[in-house]
């Protein structure tokens, strides 16, 4: 069926048909779509448009739907060009003519925006779920090794310790701004267009406040031109998408490196990694491999859409068609990811033995350095000191860690007797006590923090997950 063609005299070409047809992927809109069109009867019985009888035989009709929606029994013909489509062909098939005034005053450009806007106003948050489930695995590993020692790296170069506790709750943060994106996503979403029509508004006395009130909309597009044109929601929910990628990515790059044999720092729980066919002592990485990879799809869903916006001129444009497939993937794409990294975090073994012997007496480097600080040395004066004392260490072949203190008084008279009860790895941790360091008292405060952002957005409080240590 289509909805159109009094001016035609043709059949339209099959290509162009298939062409043109959305239904493949807007199927998904099928419950979005009968709910938005249940308010939408309802608001021309009570603008006087409709008789309340034949209102209640559509929305009775569009119940149905519904409810073969709910149980997959909902079945659209290959020939409907899209979900709306199919859902006012069923309702003409079973109600008659009467079907034909539910689109009165209403185009399928404010229906598409105000479904699609439902699905992300759903779909957002169910996201946001799963990265709060991801937070929690991060957390709960955070207060079971929350003072593990381990090295921190810049430029993939050792640089000062830092502890396991601080590195996942590093991924707790930037995980509690993705949450903080998909909220925002949510409200970007929920401005009714319905009651724009076409592009020009509606000439039929409607009630959009209280249509938007009974589809849990927070307010009404302000103009129907903008109503009509805007996917902006849409961008941002891939944005959101594509960030939340970029950090999973970037997550389980640092996982791979940190499960080789060559780091040992951690060990993935076997149900989370794949063999070899020909390698027979293989355990890959793949799904934090794969993890990584579909950060490059959803930065592509991105900047594909924006590019599919940028050259539209006015209101709808059926570019903005290719509008859903992008965003489905993404959703999909980040609703498989998220549990699998959940699962692997919650199931990774540490070992922690093998964090603190990585660490290398130069990662103290700035701890020397502070230490003639204190001392009244320049700090500038101190960093060269000690980047002699490195030197000097080189030349006679020891770990900075093992010189005696006259090889320390050559490099400086500064450098005291002391020098060798600096090399402590506790010690470098609790200096750093400001907020967000390294401090066994930081690290506590942070773990409070993340408990109680955790409680505002209804997860109770986490306890140390078990995972054993290799
Ligand atoms: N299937 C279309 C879409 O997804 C629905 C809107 C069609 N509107 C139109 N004027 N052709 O964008």
């Amino acid at each position: 069926m289509r909805l159109w063609g009094g001016r035609t005299t043709k059949p339209t070409d099959p290509r162009v048909e298939r062409y043109n047809a959305s239904l493949s992927f807007d199927l998904r809109l099928a419950g979005e779509d009968v709910r938005g069109s249940q308010a939408w009867a309802r608001a021309l019985a009570r603008a006087g448009v409709l008789p309340a009888s034949e209102a209640e035989a559509i929305q009775r009709c569009l119940a149905d739907i519904q409810a073969e929606v709910d149980q997959g029994t909902f079945h659209a013909a290959p020939s409907d060009e899209d979900i709306h489509t199919a859902v006012e062909r069923l309702l003409t098939e079973r109600l008659g003519p009467v079907a034909g005034k539910l689109h009165t005053g209403r185009s399928r450009n404010d229906q598409v925006a105000t479904d699609f806007r439902l699905w992300i106003m759903a779909h957002a948050p169910r996201l946001a779920g799963c990265v709060l489930d991801l937070q929690e695995a991060f957390l709960r590993s955070a207060l079971a090794d929350l003072c593990t020692p381990m090295p921190g790296y810049t430029h993939l170069r050792q640089a000062q310790p830092v502890t396991w506790g601080h590195w996942a709750l590093w991924h707790f943060w930037a995980l509690g701004r993705d949450v903080g994106r998909l909220d925002q996503v949510r409200r970007s979403a929920a401005i009714l267009p319905l009651g724009s029509g076409a592009l020009a508004g509606t000439a039929f006395p409607v009630d959009r406040m209280a249509l938007a009130g009974e589809l849990g909309f927070d307010g009404v597009s302000p103009n129907s031109l903008d109503a009509v044109s805007d996917r902006d929601f849409a961008v941002e929910f891939l944005f959101a998408g594509a960030l939340l990628g970029v950090h999973l990515s970037r997550l389980a790059e640092q996982l791979i490196l940190y499960s080789t044999a060559e780091f040992g720092f951690v060990e993935l729980d076997e149900a989370f990694t794949t063999g070899s066919s020909l390698m027979p002592h293989k355990r890959n990485p793949d799904p934090l491999e794969l993890a990584r990879g579909k950060a490059g799809r959803l930065i592509g869903h991105l900047t594909g859409l924006l590019t599919t916006l940028k050259g539209l001129p006015s209101a709808y444009d059926k570019d903005l068609q290719e509008d859903k497939e992008p965003v489905f993937d993404a959703y999909d794409t980040l609703a498989e990811t998220l549990p699998v990294l959940t699962g692997l975090i919650g199931s990774l073994r540490l070992r922690p033995e093998r964090m603190r012997s990585a660490l290398s007496p130069e990662t103290f480097a700035v701890d020397l350095a502070d230490h003639l600080a204190a001392r009244g040395v320049p700090f500038r004066q101190a960093h060269e000191f000690v980047g002699q004392a490195i030197l000097k260490a080189e030349s006679l072949g020891v770990g900075l860690d093992q010189m005696r203190p006259e090889d320390w008084q050559a490099v400086s008279p500064l450098f005291g007797e002391e020098m060798a009860g600096l090399f402590d790895v506790g010690r470098a941790l609790d200096r750093r006590a400001a907020g967000g360091g390294t401090s066994a008292a930081a690290l506590q405060a942070q773990a409070g923090e993340a408990q109680g952002w955790l409680a505002s957005r209804g997860r109770p409080a986490q306890e140390p997950n078990g995972a054993g240590r290799g």
